[in-house]
């Protein structure tokens, strides 16, 4: 939610931050802005809509400084406007601040400061943040050489709720100060420059060197060096990482636009999940990271796995994967719901969370919850260095590489891959045998090749999207795994077209859906399953009684027969371990080609942003 960036170095900063907050864009893109100091001179702009335009009112428009802050806006308090956009500018004019995060005290410190003669502007609860520093700013000594750093760290001992900043004041030219708590926050060292940032992809182009700031720490850029405090004033030594993304990652190539790309990312992104992970006698898999013994693994009684959204449907599967192969109990809660329910949990529970960005902040809320009652935690997540996974105990990094998509596809099945493969660990570690191992490993390593075969069924789906694409409503109906990859398939359909789009268990449809069932209400159907078949055959049958079209998706060597669907896409036969990640191609590929051609925007679909730090 929100994307900053901030500049301080000794070229012009502007097309740097403009660069930057292209990348971020996936964070929010309502409204943007940016703001240059130079010469004791602030000079703004900023811009409802996308940052292109933004980019397109700066250029030429002499905004040249080598010191600079800007972000693009997912709106949180306020409408969409240009007042309501950062940066904002305190009313004594000396600071400007982009923030991302929400100030729940705004409305008291707004009220104290109207009493104190400042004036607002906007509907934000930025502006208040912004201005308290300018109040402090006032009342610190100005001889002080630390007058502006001490200004931000005072005013945010008095700030509940969340935040990611970058600060510049208009004495201080030389200076530029971040700092976060609940919303991410990075340093870039560059040659002869620092970046700040809501992560790495907003600053890959300039340098992979990184400090990650943790919550409650305060940093300032400032004559070259870099000063890193905790809140009571404590000076830190920076840890600097080294970031392995190539900056070609994410960039589009031929496509012509993310989602597009990282579909066909899949096969690579399997490969780089499975990448080391398996035994020298190849029966099972081995994960680096866990931090937890084969001994304590098997004193476990039960596993939590707890997400959103998308993460939220890979961890469904992983509670068919992990019951049918490690046949351990796992239950599966919304981080939103979990954080607050206070669920008991049994002692012997592992809990792990699973999110592509490492930011959400209700997932990393379920993760400290469980933490702090004592239990262990992992983490599967694709954003090396990211809150979740630097607070976790350990974890199993994805390597999926960047997705920039707003719409999640290959970390979604990296996610299920890697949820396979922590199946088949924990089941040897009980009672898988070593030859169901050696052929479950075996199907794992056939899931790139088998995902590229799938992903050439584009142009048949292309095709049925075209019949489809005008649809108001539509089903998606499967059993077992295939009920939460419904769920997914919903998901994408309705996020990225804004058709109304509904998962559900195929036989529980009787209970309530099939009411919603018509002509004019299409089902998409995955009839993968040999064993059941016959089961989805029926429930085919009563949709079709019901004259509603019906999309299958089955598997190759288990066609339906065809006078009982409308269309069908035929998956290749695969191992049930991978199952999941096969069937989420045509669901994916449905999606992006009915929104696509109803002309929506499938990387930025309406009212979304990817990385969702706020409640
Ligand atoms: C939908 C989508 C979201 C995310 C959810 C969690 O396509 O991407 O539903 O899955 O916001 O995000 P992460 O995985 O970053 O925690």
């Amino acid at each position: 939610m929100c994307g900053i960036v901030g500049y301080i170095g000794t070229r012009e900063a502007s097309p740097i931050l403009l660069e930057g907050l292209k990348r971020l864009e996936y964070r929010g893109y309502d409204s943007a802005g940016v703001a240059v100091l130079a010469d004791e001179a602030l000079k703004l702009k900023k811009h409802k809509g996308r940052v292109t335009d933004l980019a397109k009112n700066v250029s030429g428009n002499g905004l040249s400084g080598q010191l600079g802050i800007s972000h693009t806006r997912w709106a949180t308090h306020g409408a969409v406007t240009e007042e309501n956009a950062h940066p904002h500018v305190s009313s004594d004019g000396k600071i400007a601040m982009v923030h991302n995060g929400v100030i729940e005290n705004y409305l008291s410190i707004r009220k104290f400061l109207e009493g104190e003669g400042y004036t607002f502007y906007s509907e934000t609860d930025s502006e208040a943040l912004c201005n308290l520093i300018a109040y402090h700013y006032a009342k610190e000594d100005a001889d002080s050489d630390n007058r502006f750093l001490n200004s931000v760290r005072k005013t945010l001992s008095h700030i509940e709720g969340t935040y990611g900043i970058a600060v510049m004041c208009v004495e201080q030219p030389n200076e530029l100060v971040g700092a976060r708590k609940g919303s991410p926050l990075i340093v870039g060292i560059g040659a002869d420059e620092y970046l700040l940032a809501s992560d790495v992809s907003a600053i890959i182009s300039r340098t992979s060197n990184v400090v990650y700031l943790n919550d409650g720490e305060i940093v300032s850029l400032k004559d070259g060096e870099l000063n890193l405090i905790t809140s009571d004033e404590q000076a830190l030594t920076p840890e600097v990482k080294k970031i392995d993304w190539e900056i070609a990652e994410s960039e589009l190539g031929d496509f012509r636009n993310y989602m597009l790309k990282e579909i066909f990312d899949q096969p690579k992104a399997l490969e780089n999940a499975m990448r080391g992970r398996f035994s020298d006698d190849q029966s099972t898999a081995k994960f680096g990271g866990l931090n937890v013994s084969a001994q304590e693994l098997r004193q476990i009684d039960r596993i939590l796995l707890c997400a959103c959204g998308t993460a939220w449907h890979a961890c469904l599967v992983g509670e068919y994967l992990i019951e049918r192969f490690a046949r351990i109990p796992v239950e599966v809660e919304y981080a939103s719901e979990f954080r607050y329910r206070n669920a008991p949990l049994d002692k012997n529970t592992l809990v792990m969370v699973i999110s592509q960005s490492g930011e959400t902040i209700d997932t990393l809320a379920a993760l400290r919850e469980s933490k702090r009652k004592g239990y262990k935690t992992l983490a599967i997540n694709n954003s090396v260095g990211s809150t979740i996974a630097r607070e976790s105990d350990g974890g199993i990094y994805q390597h999926a590489g960047p997705e920039i998509g707003v719409a999640s596809t290959k970390a979604f099945t990296s996610q299920l891959h890697i949820l396979s493969m922590l199946a088949l660990y924990l089941g040897r570690l009980r009672d898988m045998s070593f030859q169901e191992g050696l052929d479950y490993v075996k199907a794992l390593k056939q899931a790139p090749a088998l995902v590229a075969e799938t992903v050439k069924l584009n142009d048949q789906i292309l095709e049925v999207s075209k019949k489809y694409k005008d649809m108001t409503d539509c089903l998606f109906l499967g059993r077992q795994d295939m009920f939460p990859i419904a769920l997914e398939g919903a998901l994408k359909l309705k996020e990225i077209s804004y058709i109304h789009a509904e998962g559900y268990p195929a036989a529980e449809m009787k209970h309530g859906p099939i009411a919603l069932i018509s002509g004019e209400c299409p089902a998409i159907v995955l009839a993968t399953q040999p064993d059941i078949h016959g089961k989805l055959v029926s429930n085919i049958q009563e949709v079709k009684a019901r004259g509603a079209p019906v999309i299958a998706v089955a598997n190759e060597s288990n066609p339906l027969p065809e006078d009982l669907v409308d269309d069908q896409i035929l998956i290749p036969n695969c191992h049930r371990a991978i199952l999941p990640v096969l069937a989420s191609i045509p669901m994916q590929l449905l999606s992006y080609h009915i929104a696509n051609l109803r002309g929506c925007d499938v990387d930025k679909p309406r009212n979304l942003a990817k990385s969702v730090t706020v409640e």
